[in-house]
């Protein structure tokens, strides 16, 4: 007789454990053990399918087609050739070209972000291709579905079927009937598989669910795109189980009070994960928005005090985004150090900095720091910035209008050249920068036409914040 084992498994890091606990000894998350209980013997044997499998295989058979083979006799772009693109530039960029057939995708996103919309979009994209799409809800009815596929202009696609289901072998025999070349799981979270007592979204659905549709997708060559829903803190729920099943995870993030919305891959087995995709949304769904329209100060815009624009570089891309900082009165010893969309290490990194070699006293000042318009900004170049940026804010005084600054802070207060340092001004250049702050290193080093200001250290560079007008 099957032996019913009982294992405690954690929402948050996946790992499991003999008995309950209130706070998951592996990472220290707060009540996220969950029981998971696993028969063993004849319910869940990992071996018995391998070993079925194997023996009903004929010599010479190949499994889906899968055969190995030695590296030489890939084909180079055949990968790539065979991708199935969204049409959606935007989108297939992060991807890396498109869909892998085959390949499984995870989308995760904040609830209301847009995830649905740029899913089907991306669906209704490919069936004008003429790649069969389907897309399963498991949220909404086919009503819903075929509501906003009118609103996004993508009610007449032939190529495009809806089902909306929430049990998991309906979806898959349904998919078998369709035969499509993608499948649109919107969201993982409410689907489940009627053999397991657990209910939908815990801990056991998800794993099994999503393990057996990437089998799917390996054995039948469908690419599977899964939505996930992000728990508040930012955490794929069921999180950690999923990205390593998975081939591929993209985030979808943005604010839902602004339009921006920014797609980045978190992991790509097939591409990188530098590469972001902008967005924003509007009344007829997501439309692309090339670099730009960030919300960053133009050129022409009288400058702010706390307020430095800075060319980030994001793959291939390059955009300028205004980073913002301000000071204010905090208390000695609790002073708040909060950082939204810039790196909250380099944040401190940059106080320090100006504490010790700038002679600025921020101690017991509280320091805000952001980055406009929903786009993180991770990058060294940016240091510069940030610290024009709490310098300016502290002493009220702004960089001159049409400068912006790029430039890698050291510890020791020196400013250091940046990677892609002609990319980024060129690209300021044609936003209409003149004058950019750089390293002195990097000074003789840009395009003509912007005129370049090279400081050696952060002293130096504080020397070109001016007192702005008091209006401003
Ligand atoms: P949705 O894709 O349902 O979000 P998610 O699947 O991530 O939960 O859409 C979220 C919001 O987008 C919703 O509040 C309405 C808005 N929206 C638009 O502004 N324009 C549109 O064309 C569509 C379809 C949605
Ligand atoms: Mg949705």
């Amino acid at each position: 007789m099957a032996r019913v084992r009982r294992v405690f498994r954690c929402r948050s890091c996946g790992g499991a454990q003999a008995r309950w606990a209130g706070k998951c000894p592996d990472c220290g998350e707060w009540d996220s053990l969950e029981e998971e209980s696993l028969e063993s013997g004849a319910h869940r044997d990992p071996q018995r399918g391998v070993v079925e499998a194997w023996e009903s295989l004929r010599e010479g058979d190949d499994v889906a087609g899968v055969r190995a083979v030695p590296v030489s006799e890939i084909a180079g772009n055949e990968g790539t050739a065979a991708r199935i693109a969204s049409g959606i530039g935007e989108l297939d960029r992060v991807l890396g070209g498109g869909l892998v057939p085959g390949s499984t995708v995870l989308i995760g996103g904040e609830p209301g972000i847009g995830k649905s919309t740029l899913l089907l979009q991306a669906a209704g994209g490919m069936a004008a291709a003429g790649s069969r799409v389907l897309y399963v809800s498991s949220e909404e009815s086919a009503e819903q579905v075929r509501l906003r596929a009118d609103r996004l202009g993508l009610a007449e696609q032939a190529e495009l079927f809806v089902l909306s289901d929430t049990n998991l072998a309906r979806i898959v025999e349904q998919t078998r009937r369709v035969s499509p070349s993608a499948v649109a799981i919107d969201s993982i979270q409410m689907v489940y598989l009627g053999d397991m007592a657990a209910p939908p979204g815990s801990v056991t659905q998800l794993r099994r669910c999503a393990s057996d549709l990437v089998f799917l997708a390996k054995a039948t060559g469908i690419a599977v795109v899964l939505v996930g829903h992000v728990t508040k803190d930012g955490q794929l729920a069921g999180p950690r189980l999923l990205e390593h099943v998975v081939d591929v995870v993209l985030g979808f993030e943005g604010d839902r009070s602004h339009a921006h919305r920014v797609v980045r891959a978190i992991k790509n087995r097939f591409g990188t994960t530098l590469e972001i995709g902008l967005f924003e949304m509007g009344g007829e769904g997501l439309a692309e928005r090339p670099e730009g329209a960030l919300g960053a100060l133009a050129a022409g815009h009288a400058s702010r005090p706390g307020s430095v624009v800075c060319p980030v570089v994001h793959g291939t891309r390059c955009m300028l985004v205004e980073v913002q900082a301000l000071t204010a009165t905090g208390f000695l010893g609790a002073a708040k150090r909060k950082a939204s969309g810039v790196d909250s290490n380099r944040l401190a990194m940059l106080i320090a900095v100006l504490e010790q070699h700038a002679g600025m006293r921020l101690a017991d000042r509280d320091v805000f720091a952001s980055s406009v318009g929903g786009v993180r900004v991770a990058e060294p170049a940016s240091d510069l910035a940030l610290l024009l940026a709490i310098a300016g804010s502290e002493r009220r005084r702004g960089l001159p209008t049409g400068t912006c600054a790029v430039g890698e802070v050291g510890l020791g207060g020196e400013v250091r050249a940046a990677a892609h340092f002609e990319q980024r001004l060129r690209e300021a250049m044609r936003r209409g920068f003149a004058c950019a702050i750089v390293p002195r290193e990097s000074a003789g080093a840009g395009p003509s036409g912007i005129s370049l200001i090279g400081v050696r250290d952060v002293g130096q560079a504080l020397e070109h914040l001016s007192e702005t007008p008091a209006s401003l």
